[in-house]
Order: structure tokens, then sequence, then C-alpha cells
């Protein structure tokens, strides 16, 4: 899926978009040889990769280097990444700077949480030329305001915040927006009353997508959301093959045949001796 195609997107005819995060090369490349629509280069990446308990330590340093990694491994694939946070907050000037370092890296779209109080950053930014998802509902660069991580909109008046809100990006030319646990029927409503594209995590299947943390599709990152579904068990399938190695050098199993590396060792001046 590229920028255009989310320009054309048709509610009623367009199959569902998928979104998964993606941080590294490998991870990029397993990415890029499945059909998910679009990569997002999370802050997240703050939790499953750094073992951070926020996103709010993900800075410009390290996701400018997760999305050179990921631009090397994909290819065909809308990359988004996310503007870590208080980058723009600091005015439109640093976040204009922050956006344009994120697409130097290879980012095709950037992502922000919020919109109050950064209206000017958005649509500097989308005004230069780089396209901005938005991010609302449950915000993780807010934890230390919203106290904890919680279904978001659940009142009358804060879910007519957040439907406010989404209508605010819209006008202020955001391509897409992320809806992060907010209640189905809110969902439903943001994505009936958008004309982009809404894609949702932990807010029920009436969204126009849906996108999920690489880490817990895999089933790598122990502290998954409920909301989550794990489509596999890394975690298990890593140990397990770490353990066999582990086993194997115990025994002297490993290396043997193939995997002794005589072609270097003879050209060490060592002699290929059979066990
Ligand atoms: O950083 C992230 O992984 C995200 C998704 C949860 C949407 O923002």
């Amino acid at each position: 899926m590229r920028i255009t195609d989310f320009y054309k997107y048709e509610k009623k005819t367009s199959p569902k978009i998928s979104m998964i995060t993606t941080y590294d090369y490998c991870g990029a490349l397993i990415a890029e040889k499945t059909d998910v629509d679009c990569v997002l280069v999370g802050d997240s990446l703050a939790m499953t990769v750094y073992g951070f308990n926020s996103t709010i330590y993900a800075d410009e340093k390290m996701m400018r280097c997760h999305t050179a990694a990921v631009k090397r491994g994909i290819k065909s694939k809308l990359i988004i990444s996310d503007m870590p946070f208080l980058s723009f907050r600091k005015g439109e000037a640093k976040a204009v700077e922050t956006a344009g370092k994120l697409v130097k890296a290879g980012a095709d779209a950037v992502k922000l949480e919020g919109v109050l109080g950064h209206e000017k950053a958005i649509e500097k930014i989308t005004g230069s030329g780089i396209p901005v998802m938005g991010h609302l509902g449950l915000t993780p660069q807010y934890i230390k305001k919203i106290g904890k991580y919680s279904i978001q909109g659940k009142d009358e008046k804060k879910a007519g915040e957040i439907s406010k809100q989404a209508k605010t990006l819209e006008n202020l030319g955001c391509f897409s927006l992320v809806l992060e646990c907010v209640p189905p029927l809110l969902a439903a409503e943001i994505t009936a009353s958008l004309e982009i594209p809404v894609i949702g995590i932990g807010s029920g299947p009436h969204t126009d997508g849906q996108v999920l943390v690489f880490h817990d599709i895999i089933g790598l990152y122990p502290n998954s959301p409920s909301f989550a579904k794990k489509y596999a068990n890394a975690f298990s399938v890593m140990e397990k093959a770490i353990n066999d190695f582990n086993e194997e050098v115990k025994k002297g199993i490993f290396p043997k045949e193939k995997y002794e590396n005589n072609k270097e060792a003879r050209a060490m001046g060592h002699r290929k001796k059979k066990i």
C-alpha cells in the first residue's frame, strides 16, 4: 500500500487495512514477505525492544536508527514512523525538523499522538509535504497524565472530545488516524464520520483497519495487552533453539561436519581432523 492508496481509500468497498509495527532489519524482511499493507516504526520499541516501561523513552535518535534499519528491509510498503515524546511540542520548527529527519532516515510518513496544543505543528508538517497519521484514544505518550493504560472515551463527554479531535485531525490534513483503546461503538461512529481511513487497536472490529505490535503478534513480548491476539509463540521457539544449541555445545555435538568451518581452519594452517 502506498500513500496514494490511503487517499483513494473507499470505506464501503476497499479491503480492510492491516498494519504491524516493525523495528529492525530482520523484522522488516519478514514484514516485506507478507501481505500486510504497511509498517509502523512505533515508539513502542522503547518497551518491546529496549525493555522500558513506557514509550516516553523512545527518543529521536532511536526512532531514526530503527527507521533506517526497517527501510533497509522494506521495499514495497509504506513506512510510517512515530514522532517521539515531546518532539512535536517544542514548536513548529522542531516538529518539522524531527519529521524531516525521520523521512530522510526512510519514513514515508510520520505518526503523532494527540492534537490539542500542537495543531500548528501538524499543519506545518503536512504543509511541508510530509504525510501525518494521527493517533487518538489511548495515547501512551500521555501515560503520566492518564495514569494507567485503560479504555478512553467511556463517558459521553470524553467520547465527544475524542470525536471532535478526530475531525480536527482530518481537517488539519492527516491522511489516516489510529484509534487506540476506545469502545467499539465510539470507534464505529468516528470511523463513519471521517473520510480518512481509521486504523484501530483494541477498539473493536468496526474501523477501516487494524494495527498490532509485531512482538505481540508473534508472541515474543511477555506483557502483551489482552486485546492483542498471539498468532505464534516465538518466545518459546527461540528459547528452545537456544537451549538446543547449549545442549549440543555441552555434549560436543556442535560444531561437527558441515559446521566445522574446516576451509577457514585449513587456510589458517590447521589440518582437517576427522572426528
Ligand atoms: O508505537 C506503537 O506501537 C503504536 C501502535 C500501538 C499503534 O503507536
